[in-house]
């Protein structure tokens, strides 16, 4: 890089619009869709589509739902010739959609391309040709009145052809390329000469194709120049306005926003953003964008992973896990604060309410996606993220408390294997750190049986502790205090929970029982679970038992010695 840019790349001038309506407008209603997917997408392809591929995404775009589409440039390749007779010969083409052809500005070519669309009931002939500065002097050495006059001639000569041929409904898309580098008076001037040569009015309308060829401005500045065409332009009311925006400024889908904003009726643009150098805009993002503003953008996305997959087959371009609304990764939140946010927002979303679930700009389910991906548990994610998984994955609903406890669990385990953690692998740490104690452990006491006497506040419980087979026996005012004391241990019960899992015959009781031991810092979570609710509660009891004895130093020891370390909590 140079020390100052400014003796090498100038400024744009803004535009001299003083009374700009666009900036306070909204967009309120989808404009007319044309996918270049098969003509500035495949010319940008390393290597275009063969007619198969092409066939696949042309039949996807009409099922998304565009009415217009560009199928080729067929004067310049054998390929898009062949393709577009195809579609014509046999009868691809859906009475409500429109193809379009392009062509440069020269005899031979127009005259292919009138010959490929042969037969078609409607066709769009697009002819264009470059009119700023730079290309006019340096590509072409032309003046502007040679450049009016390239213009004239050429959409003469393409009237005259297509006259001949009435059978077909023919339209004219003229684009003055470049047009964001062109002088507004030489771009209306161009414009003007087109549509007085094709002669628009009623039932006779021409499209005006406005492009950023080479997007070279800030977005706003595009916008003036689409306002400002948008009042010059007659007759108006027979005039699509349509603009083109390429990338290459990364704000294509702003530009194209914005010349919405400032009158454009139609986009051109491609799936996700294909197209030469850094892509044309991107109608999906456009598209979804409308959506999640309440304006139906009249194209179907409700399944984004099958269109992008076809995508991808067509042009071999992969999607980016990021992209806006389409990309693998967009549904995912790794941080921990915003799972827990996320994790709220869905409990809280109403279901016929405006979404408001925080992070998610749009609910992943209008575009096919499921809330499967929506979570995903590695050493940045927090307690909400992994609450929600096993709330929903096991109906497991832990407390506030257990959460945080657990989440450091689930952290140590995701920073010692540098790797995310699923779903099944959170609920096998869960188990291993909180189903403690049952008759196959290693821990110090294990759970054999029990018997409740006729009162229910005698127990008598079949334990091993430290590895001896023994019967204990308490009393309390329930199961969970008879246990405690039947433990012989300074533990005391500050919290306990139950719930259901499953249904039907699988149904089980879960109990979480929150606990203090003497002489143990801090407190500490048990679970039991069990077709039967007092086993499950008892099991939850000698379970924070042996985690909270595992933390305790030895000399510390009580009744129920000889605990095995605690690895996990
Ligand atoms: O980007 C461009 O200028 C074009 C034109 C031919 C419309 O693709
Ligand atoms: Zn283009």
């Amino acid at each position: 890089m140079i020390a100052n840019p400014a003796t090498k790349y100038a400024p744009f001038a803004p535009i001299a619009l003083a009374d700009r309506q666009w900036p306070s407008r909204t967009i309120t209603q989808a404009p007319i869709w044309l996918s270049t997917d098969l003509r500035d997408g495949n010319q940008a392809l390393f290597e275009p589509m063969n007619a198969e591929r092409k066939m696949s995404l042309f039949m996807e775009l009409v099922r998304i739902g565009f009415k217009q589409i560009e199928v080729g440039f067929p004067a310049a390749s054998q390929t898009d010739f062949d393709f577009v007779r195809r579609l014509i010969e046999e009868k691809r083409i859906p009475d409500d959609v429109t193809i379009m052809v392009m062509t440069q500005s020269r005899e031979d070519l127009i005259a292919r391309s009138v010959e490929a669309v042969q037969g078609a009931p409607r066709a769009i002939v697009h002819l264009y040709n470059a009119t700023a500065p730079a290309w006019r002097r340096i590509v072409f050495g032309m003046s502007v009145p040679q450049v009016m006059d390239l213009i004239r001639h050429h959409v003469g000569y393409l009237k005259r052809l297509t006259d001949a041929q009435p059978a077909t409904q023919w339209t004219l898309q003229y684009s003055p390329e470049t047009f964001s580098a062109t002088e507004l008076d030489v771009s209306l001037q161009a414009c003007h000469t087109a549509i007085e040569t094709w002669g628009a009015g009623p039932g006779r309308e021409v499209i005006i194709n406005l492009p950023t060829t080479v997007e070279n401005a800030t977005a706003n500045v595009f916008a003036d120049q689409i306002e400002w065409m948008h009042r010059h332009l007659v007759p108006r009311q027979h005039i699509v306005l349509s603009v083109h925006p390429h990338n290459d400024r990364g704000t294509g889908v702003a530009a194209a926003e914005f010349a919405m904003m400032a009158g454009a009726d139609r986009v051109e643009g491609c799936l996700f953003g294909n197209g030469e150098r850094c892509g044309n805009v991107d109608i999906v993002t456009l598209a979804l964008n409308l959506y999640t503003q309440g304006v139906h953008p009249q194209l179907d996305f409700s399944d984004i992973t099958a269109v992008a997959r076809v995508a991808e087959e067509c042009t071999s371009i992969p999607v980016h896990p990021r992209h806006p609304y389409a990309g693998d990764l967009v549904f995912t939140a790794f941080s921990g604060s915003h799972q827990d946010a996320i994790k709220k927002g869905f409990a809280a979303q109403d279901p016929n309410g405006l979404w408001e679930v925080p992070y998610l700009p749009i609910d992943p389910a209008d575009l096919g996606r499921t809330y499967d991906s929506v979570i995903r548990v590695n050493s940045q994610s927090g307690k909400g993220g992994i609450a929600f998984l096993l709330e929903r994955e096991r109906g497991v609903v832990m407390p506030r408390r257990m959460q945080v406890e657990f989440s450091a669990v689930v952290q140590r385990q995701t920073d010692a294997s540098e790797t995310e953690i699923n779903g099944s692998e959170i609920w096998a740490l869960f188990q291993q750190t909180y189903l403690r104690g049952t008759a196959g452990s290693s821990d110090a006491i294990r759970y054999h049986g029990h018997k409740l006497d006729e009162s229910g506040q005698g127990i008598e419980l079949d334990l091993s502790i430290a590895g001896q087979r023994q019967q204990v026996r308490g009393h309390g005012n329930g199961p969970i205090a008879a246990t405690v004391d039947a433990l012989g241990l300074p533990l005391r019960v500050d919290s306990y929970e139950e719930r259901a899992t499953g249904s039907g015959a699988d149904a089980q009781a879960l109990a979480i029982v929150e606990a203090a031991l003497d002489g143990v810092a801090g407190a500490g979570f048990g679970v039991g679970m069990s077709h039967n609710i007092v086993t499950a509660s008892i099991q939850a009891v000698i379970s924070v038992a042996n985690r909270l004895q595992a933390r305790r130093q030895p000399s510390h020891s009580g009744a129920a010695t000889a605990a095995t370390a605690d690895t996990t909590a």
